[in-house]
């Protein structure tokens, strides 16, 4: 694939990439995203149930959804995309932002991830805070907490809720300092976090968007490229592995 010339010369520059991920990077390894032709949002209501007062009023249902997604969740693997970010640790200092709740970054071992939204494979107790990591039996009905009783919920952020601020006040600074933004699979709708990409453009980041159509972000970016990020992202290692010369030799002391 022929990449824009300015990017070939960004890439061969940088020194640090952040990845700002949504639902799109994990729809090749088989998890529906949200607002897509079969996105969640088309069937399910949002606001039945990704929200607290929705588990409050009814908690074994909403309970029961998230027993759905980590199903799909626990099914899947990471796919070339999550990889090829991974991969690309070897040539330059990577963050991941990531909106996703599914863990497949981490699974794929990328190292730095910053987890807007949370993740589906922890949860907690609503009223003593006590963490319950790993899958509940999928058929069972809300636990209680084994301390005080409490209902136990998916460590996930609901509409309304805050982001967990540790993340994204660490995930902002990295914004600041990047070279390249790629915003990979996202909508970039939901804020705070689509404020990201933002603030490294902001700062002088050179901004990548990889989706398979145009989104509300398009046309803020340096470059868009249109197709899968399963694609695409391999293709960009593959391209930063052909560099030879000065490039590899300063990336090889940094491993
Ligand atoms: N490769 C690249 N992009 C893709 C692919 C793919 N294979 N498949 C779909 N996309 C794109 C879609 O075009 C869309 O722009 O991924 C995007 C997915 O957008 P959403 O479904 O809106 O998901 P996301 O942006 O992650 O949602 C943000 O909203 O519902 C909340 O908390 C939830 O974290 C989520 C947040």
């Amino acid at each position: 694939m022929e990449f824009k010339p300015d990017f070939i010369e960004k890439l061969k520059t940088a020194k640090s990439l952040l990845f700002f991920t949504g639902a799109g990077i994990s729809a090749e390894s088989g998890i529906p995203t949200f607002r897509g032709d079969e996105g969640l949002w088309k069937k399910f209501k949002p606001e039945e149930l990704a929200n607290f007062n929705a588990f409050i009023s009814n908690p074994d249902m909403v309970w029961e959804w998230y027993q759905y997604r980590r199903k799909i969740i626990n099914e899947a693997k990471p796919n070339a995309g999550h990889f090829a970010i991974k991969e690309l640790e070897n040539f330059y200092d990577v963050d991941v932002v990531t909106q996703n709740v599914d863990n497949l970054h981490g699974r794929a071992g990328s190292k730095n991830i910053y987890e807007l939204h949370g993740n589906i494979e922890r949860n907690y107790c609503i009223d003593c805070k006590t963490f319950y990591n790993g899958n509940f039996d999928f058929e069972s009905k809300v636990p209680k907490c084994k301390n005080c009783g409490g209902l136990i919920r998916p460590d996930v952020v609901w509409f309304g809720e805050a982001l967990p601020p540790e993340a994204f006040i660490k995930a902002d600074k990295k914004a600041e300092q990047c070279d390249i933004c790629f915003i990979v699979g996202t909508s970039a709708i939901v804020y705070p976090a689509a404020y990201i990409p933002i603030t490294a453009k902001k700062n002088g980041a050179y901004l990548v968007e990889i989706n398979i159509q145009p989104t509300e972000i398009t046309n803020q970016v340096d470059y868009s490229i249109v197709g899968k990020a399963g694609e695409i992202l391999p293709e960009i290692l593959n391209k930063v592995k052909s560099f030879t010369g000065g490039f590899m030799a300063e990336r090889k002391e940094k491993n």
